[in-house]
This record gives C-alpha cells, structure tokens and sequence, in this order.
C-alpha cells in the first residue's frame, strides 16, 4: 500500500487500468475518469447512470465542498471521488455522510495504521487535521455523494484559511500513498457501510461511527456560542451541552473545537 517516505513519485494514476484490480465489489461500475474536470459531481448529477457508477478526476476546476465551499487539491495529489446511489427514501443524507466518513476512515486506517476519526458532520480527521470531507447532492431521488481526501499533497500544498485545519496522509505521517489501492479501499468500504445502512439504518454501522467519534466530550463553540460536544446520537444528529445548561441536538451546521 504505502511507498518510502523518499519516493518522489505523486501517482501511479487513478485512471481505470489502475484502479481495475482494486474495484472488488458493485461500486466503480462503470468507473468515469477525466484527468481534468470542474467537479466529478457534475459528471454524475442528472447522469441517468446506474447506482454504483463513479466518476474521479486528478484534477477539478470547480471542486465544490459543503456549505458552498471550493475544495482544491494540486493535480494528482489526492483523491476526487463522486459515487452515484440510490438510497430508500426513508433514509437522511445528514446520516449517509457520516457513513461515507466512516468507510473513508477506516480506508486512512487502514494504509496508515494510525487510528482516524469523523469530526460531525463530514470530516475526516487524522492526528486532529481534516484529510477528507464529503459532500452530497440530490436530484430526483439520485444522490450523488462526493468524497475528497487529501493523500499526497506536501505541506505546502494544502489550502489555506480553511475553517478546520487541513492535513495529508503524507504531510502527517511523511509518506506517500498508492493512491489507486486506497480509492479501491474506500470504494470497498464505501459498499460496505452503505449496504449496513441501507438495512439497518444508522444502527448498522453505529458501533464503529461512535468509536471514532471526534468531538465527543470537547470543547466547541456553536454559532459562537461555547458548549461541550457529548455524542454523535443514534439518529445521526449531533448532541451538545450548552454551557447555559441546554442539551441540544444539532442537524447540520459547522461546529468549531478548541485547539
Ligand atoms: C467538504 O467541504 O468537506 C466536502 C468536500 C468534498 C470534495 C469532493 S472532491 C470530489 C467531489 N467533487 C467535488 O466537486 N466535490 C467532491
């Protein structure tokens, strides 16, 4: 999985023959790549393709992150990923991310072997940086849900200004990444998570959600107001401790932590 800190290679290349050997379920067919886009969402979004169908690009113009953000990443550096599904209506998209979060973590476990976490709502978190967010669209019943994880980039290549400070794989364990095998490992995962909550909802996957659990029992501030993070709960939304002696359940929104 991983090449010595001393490689200076950036990529074997996400394009298909790449990725091929590394697609081990249903998710990546079929597998759209473009070495230049301006959003792998937009190669999905009113598509008419099937669930399941991936798009991935080493490099957006227009990357689009949550809450209307850019998300940018130097040319095959990282991992750009928009998965097409079809969830039963009566799941919540606030919940498919954390599930896609969770198979991103683990997929960062697993070729780092350092322990990540799910900062609520979306983020992906190692050694207390972001390395990867999600973001999810919806068109007639389609969502598509695109992950971006940041796997090569140096030090110096990662955003600035950025409300939760971002990290690579390589700038925090100073190696570089096969990122082919890892998009195959979160694609893998991916299926995973997806089908436990399709079954069984959050609970399906709530164990391995809670244990990574970010921000449980620390300090934030929401909407400027301080409070102590308690739990990811059950139903996905975000329970708080108000420091006026509230206890709140957030839906969505940004939550700050104290450095
Ligand atoms: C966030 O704001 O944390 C979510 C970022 C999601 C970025 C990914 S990169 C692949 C896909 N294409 C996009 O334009 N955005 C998502």
């Amino acid at each position: 999985m991983t090449s010595t800190g001393n490689d200076i290679r950036q990529s074997v290349s996400l394009a298909f023959e790449a990725v091929r050997p590394h697609l081990l379920g249903r998710f990546g067919k079929p597998y759209l790549y473009e070495a230049e886009c301006e959003s792998t969402q937009l190669l999905l979004l009113g598509s008419g393709l099937p669930e399941g169908a991936v798009a991935v690009a080493e490099h957006q113009s227009g990357g689009r992150g949550r809450l209307g953000r850019s998300w940018t990443a130097p040319p095959a550096t990282s991992i750009l990923v928009s998965v097409l599904l079809e969830p039963p209506t009566e799941r919540t998209l606030p919940q498919l991310s954390l599930v896609a979060a969770l198979a991103a973590a683990e997929a960062v476990e697993r070729a780092t072997a350092l322990a990540a976490q799910i900062k609520w709502p979306n983020d992906v978190m190692l050694n207390r940086r972001k390395v990867g967010g999600i973001v999810s669209e919806v068109t007639d019943g389609t969502v598509v849900l695109g992950i971006g994880l940041n796997v090569n980039q140096t030090r110096d290549q990662l955003p600035l200004g950025a409300p939760t400070e971002p990290g690579s794989l390589r700038s925090l364990t100073g190696t570089t990444y096969d990122r082919a095998a890892l998009l195959g490992s979160l694609l893998t995962r991916l299926e995973r998570t997806y089908d436990a909550w399709r079954e069984y909802g959050l609970d399906g996957v709530y164990g391995e959600l809670g244990a990574r659990d970010f921000l449980r029992g620390r300090r934030v501030t929401i909407d400027g107001e301080p409070a102590t993070a308690v739990q990811i709960a059950r139903d996905g939304r975000l329970e708080v401790a108000t420091d006026a002696h509230e206890t709140r359940a957030l839906e969505s929104g940004e939550v700050r932590f104290e450095a």
